[in-house]
């Protein structure tokens, strides 16, 4: 695995606006090697690369995500919301996004946002879209809250690269990673304490902490093991990557 030690967050979150090609671009234009991005099932088998549950804060549509079909996401403005000079952005399909970050020849964190229980129709055709577009296996993660969505990827292809994400270091961890084989344990940085984080390391876990804005917050944590920050603003961390 290829893993470097800043991830940009939802694209370049605080650069341009969340999750959108214009996004990843930005985290390209940082010198950033991989990002984060959040892929979310609607109706009718589509998947979108977008984080919330409701289309009002980062588009000018409304209603439940999960709702929306792919035809009504496709007019909908993801730009403007975030600076006028966006307007217009789309909110990309997940194959858009594997297209443009493999152009970009970036590393692919991809988020599965999804809370219900309907793993065996949400995860089979994301793992397809991966298996037939994604090329290099070494800059492909896949993270997820839903831990039986994990299972699922597991299941599937052990050849994955999985990430348990969590907010605060569950006390089963090292079951739950095992159990999948996870690569990393995906934490936020505010929690996480230097005994978690050294045992997660000791137990040859890679650790990755998302999501700091500013390099001070996370000093310790690159003391204590941390492989990898995820951030909405990769430019201040990018020293550390040539260091
Ligand atoms: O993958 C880290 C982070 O993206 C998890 O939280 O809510 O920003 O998707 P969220
Ligand atoms: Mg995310």
């Amino acid at each position: 695995m290829q893993l470097s030690k800043v991830m940009g967050h939802r694209g370049a979150a605080l650069l341009a606006p969340e999750n959108t090609l214009a996004s990843i671009r930005a985290a390209a234009a940082t010198g950033v090697k991989w990002v984060e991005i959040d892929v979310y099932p609607i109706a009718q088998g589509g998947l979108i690369i977008f984080h919330d549950d409701t289309l009002e804060r980062c588009t000018n549509g409304i209603g439940n995500t999960v709702e929306a079909n792919l035809e009504t996401i496709l007019t909908l403005d993801a730009g403007t919301w975030f600076g006028g000079e966006h307007e217009g952005e789309k909110i990309p399909t997940l194959e858009q996004a594997i297209d443009c970050i493999q152009a970009l020849g970036l590393g692919l964190n991809l988020e599965i946002k999804y809370d219900g229980t309907a793993i065996e129709q949400v995860v089979p055709p994301i793992l397809a879209l991966l298996a037939e577009r994604w090329q290099d296996n070494d800059k492909l993660m896949i993270s997820s809250f839903n831990y039986p969505a994990l299972q699922w990827c597991y299941h599937t292809n052990k050849q994955l690269h999985l990430g348990y994400l969590v907010n605060q270091v569950p006390d089963d961890w090292l079951l739950k990673l095992a159990a999948i084989e996870a690569y990393s344990l995906n934490c936020h940085y505010k929690p996480l304490t230097e005994a978690q984080a050294r045992a997660i390391k000791s137990a040859g876990y890679q650790l990755l902490c998302y999501t700091a804005n500013d390099p001070q917050l996370v000093t310790d944590h690159w003391d204590w093991g941390m492989d990898a920050v995820i951030t909405d603003d990769p430019r201040p961390f990018m020293a550390l990557e040539h260091s």
